[in-house]
């Protein structure tokens, strides 16, 4: 965890710097880190793309793009005067050692100028199938031999399955030690994401009901209204299973299930998950359909404007049989969990952004209050708001005033403040913890392969097996039916993100 200001000098190598994640997260990240201080005096951005750029075009763009971008808004003339000299552009090709021979210059002129040498973090924010050759030349043309300063930041996907991403891991702890990979997952750099581990851990009171004895079941939604855009390309070799159950949702369960861990060690803390990946019982083929439910949108009305349905998509095969929607019923096989249901949840074009984890306890064991007293009685539910909206509800039932005893139920909630600027977003914690060398938010080789391991029967089934019924949600709706029937199985609804006082 960050203890102190960043005083190492620092140079970060984005491979894809004319990309998208460059220009909507990378950059906004690294110049608020920069305004709140973290940055060291000596620092260096190199953005690499193969389009030739001078530096002041690069700089142009990156200040646009912090205008649209950025939580603090369009940069002060000042502030960006001071940061932009450091921004620097680099023209290369990924395939050519010859790039990384002069990038190596490029370096070793910053470091000389310092008379230091720097931490060096390598961000790879490309496609798949370059990861290997980017991180070959970066080992052959040694620009991250040193395994405490140099670190290889790697974007998801990381890889298409387990057996790739098996392959993937022992090339990189091949070419490099384990603790200078970092496998990026930015859910796990979401503040709300992170205040699971505080609110479990530095509390004594919730704790002691966080198992089956009390819950009764989890629900962990992420619901997107955007579709795939630009991206059909690459949806299309990934679908909702691949691109959120894999990595962030499973993340989420991870920091909801996991032992109490004994310290905030990074090793530690993914031990913790790891155990939870390994206790998610794997769904049989024969049982995927009853346990697992995928959606493609149609086309359909969003926010007051007609949308297209996937299939009409840039990049996307009118036929496709990619899943934008999928939800999945997971069991723990272990003392806490057993037999309590974790419904997982994901789906693009739904009818509203929203990011939550449901944790339902279970009914008082007797009702004291009977007739219409009892009306009003539910049990207790926890509803932790990852994003848009940023809180932490616990409902709870007590006595509506008045002279009856009637019951009414009611919230404790515990608000960030969400209109602020100041909450920092997912990337600008995990750059910077990368700066810092602190990779617990960071997937370690065997969590990432676990986590493929959950899903593989699933991805193996609706791969082997078109989908006859897609598209089968409309655009701005909660997902296919099946959806509903897959929870409601067991008595349970998904919950929707309502205030109580909106009932
Ligand atoms: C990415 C997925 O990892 O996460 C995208 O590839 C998805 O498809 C995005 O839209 C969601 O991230 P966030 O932070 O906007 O919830």
């Amino acid at each position: 965890m960050k203890t102190g200001k960043n005083a190492e000098p620092t140079i970060i190598v984005i491979f894809g710097g004319t990309g998208d994640l460059a220009k909507r997260k990378l950059i906004p990240a690294l110049f608020n880190l920069f305004l709140a201080g973290w940055l060291p005096e000596n620092f260096a951005i190199i953005g690499l793309g193969r389009t030739p750029l001078h530096d002041d075009d690069f700089r142009e763009r990156l200040h646009e793009a912090l205008g649209e971008f950025s939580r603090s808004g369009k940069p002060d003339a000042d502030q960006w005067a001071k940061f932009s000299p450091s921004v620097f552009y680099f023209q290369s090709d990924i395939n050519n050692p010859e790039s990384f021979k002069k990038l190596g210059e490029l370096m070793d002129q910053h470091e000389s100028e310092w008379k230091a040498k720097a931490n060096r973090l390598f961000y790879l924010s490309v496609a798949p199938q370059f990861i290997k050759t980017a991180t070959l030349n970066i080992s052959e043309a040694k620009l991250a031999s040193h395994p405490k300063k140099d670190r290889i930041i790697i974007e998801k996907p990381f890889g298409h399955n387990k057996q790739t991403a098996i392959e993937l891991n022992q090339f990189l702890t091949e070419t490099f030690h384990e603790e200078q990979i970092y496998r990026i997952d930015h859910y796990l750099g979401k503040e709300t994401v992170q205040n699971i581990l505080a609110f479990r851990f530095a509390n004594a009171l919730f704790e002691p009901i966080w198992n089956r004895n009390y819950i009764d079941s989890v629900q962990i939604t992420v619901a997107e209204q955007v579709g795939v855009e630009e991206r059909g390309g690459y949806y299309e070799t990934s679908g909702a299973l691949r691109d959120m159950i894999q990595n962030h949702l499973l993340q989420i369960m991870c920091m909801v299930a996991m032992e109490p861990p004994v310290s905030f060690e990074a090793e530690e803390i993914r031990n913790r998950k790891v155990d939870v990946l390994r206790a998610i019982r794997r769904l049989r083929p024969e049982e995927v359909h009853q346990s697992a439910v995928r959606g493609q949108y149609a086309s359909g009305w969003l926010q007051g404007k007609h949308v297209p349905g996937y299939r009409e998509e840039e990049g996307v095969d009118p036929h496709s049989n990619t899943e934008t929607f999928a939800a999945v019923k997971f069991y723990l096989d272990n003392w806490r969990w057993q037999d309590v249901p974790f419904y997982l949840r994901t789906g693009k074009r739904m009818q509203e952004k929203m990011s939550s984890i449901t944790i339902q306890f279970k009914p008082v064991p007797h009702s004291t209050f009977t007739g219409t007293q009892a009306d009003n009685l539910m049990p207790n539910r926890l509803t932790i708001n990852i994003q848009p909206q940023m809180d932490i509800r616990l409902r709870f039932i007590s006595k509506k005033t008045g002279l009856e005893m009637e019951l009414n139920p009611a919230e404790m909630v515990f608000n960030y403040d969400t209109c602020s600027t100041q909450t920092p977003e997912a990337y600008e914690t995990l750059l910077l913890d990368a700066m810092q060398g602190d990779a617990t938010l960071f997937m370690r080789s065997d969590q990432v392969e676990e986590a493929w391991d959950v899903i593989t029967s699933i991805l193996e089934a609706w791969e082997s097996r078109n989908s006859l019924d897609f598209p089968n949600y409309p655009a701005g709706s909660w997902g296919p039916e099946n959806a509903e029937a897959l929870i409601a199985r067991q008595g349970h609804v998904w919950a929707l993100n309502t205030h109580l006082h909106d009932h």
